[in-house]
């Protein structure tokens, strides 16, 4: 086999590996508010996956996405350097049968540790996910290298 093909293979097991981590990161959703269930699993460069889902609170304004779970998840673990995230959401209970892109604020999340080619798959429960990028979803972004001295 080529080599291009082999990676092409690869990546898709990737693809698959990660929107199945997804949709059974959502499973462990806490959401008896909004009764919406979030999934993500963020793949590291360096192979490992972390994946988080969203946690509601009864004061509301304390939840946390499930994207921003996954990647406070990766990095309090000293991991800061991310290939892809796959994310799933839904109504609770049902499966994932929409496309579910990640809130503002996750992306800025998102950009601070990704540039703008970062993939982005959106997952769904039966069917290809939705490949895009966090360029595409956050034009012009504000990021860590224009704050003097951070990166
Ligand atoms: N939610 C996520 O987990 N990720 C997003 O990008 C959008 C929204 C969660 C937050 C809240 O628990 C529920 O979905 C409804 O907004």
């Amino acid at each position: 086999m080529k080599n291009a093909e082999s990676e092409a293979l690869r990546m898709d097991d990737t693809v698959r590996q990660l929107a199945g981590e997804a949709l059974q990161a959502r499973e462990r959703s806490y959401s008896p508010y909004s009764r919406f269930a979030v999934g993500a699993a963020l793949l590291a460069e360096d192979g490992r996956i972390f994946t988080g889902c969203n946690i509601e609170n009864a004061a509301f304004s304390p939840t946390i996405c499930a994207e921003r779970t996954a990647i406070f998840n990766a990095v309090s673990e000293g991991v800061r350097s991310f290939r892809a995230i796959a994310i799933a959401g839904g109504p609770a209970g049902e499966p994932a049968a929409e496309y579910c892109p990640p809130c503002g604020v996750c992306r800025q999340v998102m950009r601070e540790f990704c540039d703008d080619d970062f993939p982005i798959l959106l997952v769904v429960a039966s069917g290809s996910p939705r490949i895009i990028t966090l360029g595409s979803l956050l034009p012009d972004s504000f990021g860590p290298d224009l704050v003097k001295g951070r990166k």
